[in-house]
């Protein structure tokens, strides 16, 4: 760990950076706003390597047109105390045109996995997420790299690109930090008002009621789903974007749950669209 956190923006500032820090390398890549989930992030990382680095990048290409980049919640001295504080050696902020410089035309897409759930509600999402991380990859060269469970889908999307890229970066995913009431911590939460906050713990409560109804030995998925879908539906507030109920691994809709199995979520509480899972084992 260094005296003091270091903050760079271009790639060669970061180049210098990265030959002060010692190995292992823990990389914690978030769009900022942070929060408590994004900090264990950097805990863990703290915890398992010698130095911690985090990103701090709003990423345009995960956007699709109609959605919040031009409004996406932004506070970059909070962030960098934060930061600090969890122990964090160097923060690469990039530009858009860092990251993406002028004639920028190298994907990077995962096939199969990103199909269903976000990525068949969000076009386009998963080749800017894998793009972009595998960009951070590449720059920063890291040992382990941090995630969080609460994006089930893109922790299993990540998964397979550092397989199948052959990506030396182990992928380290950390469970979802929730607020008292449930509510998995996001940024987007602070789009919510104070009755659109209390309504969106509906998703906890869907995913709590299907839980407990397999553990009293449900094994039906389609009645796992139904449970999500009623809880959803009693929430005036609230309007199902889509519930599964999956195969953990290939995230293929089930019809009898047998093996380990992700029920998830996508909700629109007012217009801030929420995503929650569990895992059943
Ligand atoms: N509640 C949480 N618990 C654990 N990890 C989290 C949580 N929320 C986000 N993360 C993880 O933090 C990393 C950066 O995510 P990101 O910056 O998109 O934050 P976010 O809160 O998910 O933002 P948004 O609300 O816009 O989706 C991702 O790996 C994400 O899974
Ligand atoms: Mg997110």
């Amino acid at each position: 760990m260094s005296e003091s956190m270091m903050i760079v923006t271009t790639l060669e500032e970061l180049w210098q950076a990265l030959r002060l820090l010692e190995r292992p390398l823990g990389l914690v890549p978030t769009m900022g706003y942070l929060h408590e989930g994004h900090i264990s992030l950097a805990r863990h990382a703290r915890e398992e390597c010698s130095s911690v680095a985090a990103t701090i990048f709003v990423n345009p290409t995960q956007f699709g047109p109609n959605e919040d980049l031009a409004r996406y919640p932004r506070n970059i001295e909070g962030d960098l105390k934060l930061l600090e504080a969890a122990g964090t050696d160097l923060v690469w902020m990039p530009t858009p045109e860092v990251m993406y410089p002028p004639r920028f035309q190298t994907w990077v897409t995962v096939e199969t996995l990103t199909a269903p759930l976000e990525g068949a509600m969000r076009p386009g999402h998963f080749r800017g997420v894998t793009t972009v991380v595998s960009k951070l990859f590449n720059a920063i060269q890291p040992e382990k790299a941090y995630f969080g469970q609460k994006d089930a889908q893109q922790a299993a999307v990540l998964r397979q690109m550092a397989r199948d890229l052959s990506y030396p970066t182990e992928i380290v995913i950390c469970p979802t930090v929730r607020d008292a009431d449930g509510l998995a911590m996001s940024s987007r939460n602070s789009y919510l008002n104070p009755e659109e906050r209390q309504a969106a713990t509906v998703l906890f409560r869907a995913l709590t009621a299907a839980e407990f109804a397999y553990i009293n030995g449900e094994r039906d998925a389609e009645t796992l789903r139904r449970r999500m879908r009623e809880t959803i539906a009693a929430e005036p507030l609230a309007r199902l974007q889509y519930v599964s109920c999956a195969d953990y691994d290939t995230l293929v809709e089930l019809e009898t749950v047998t093996s380990k199995t992700l029920l998830s979520m996508a909700v629109f509480v007012g217009k801030t669209r929420l995503i929650d899972n569990f895992v059943l084992r």
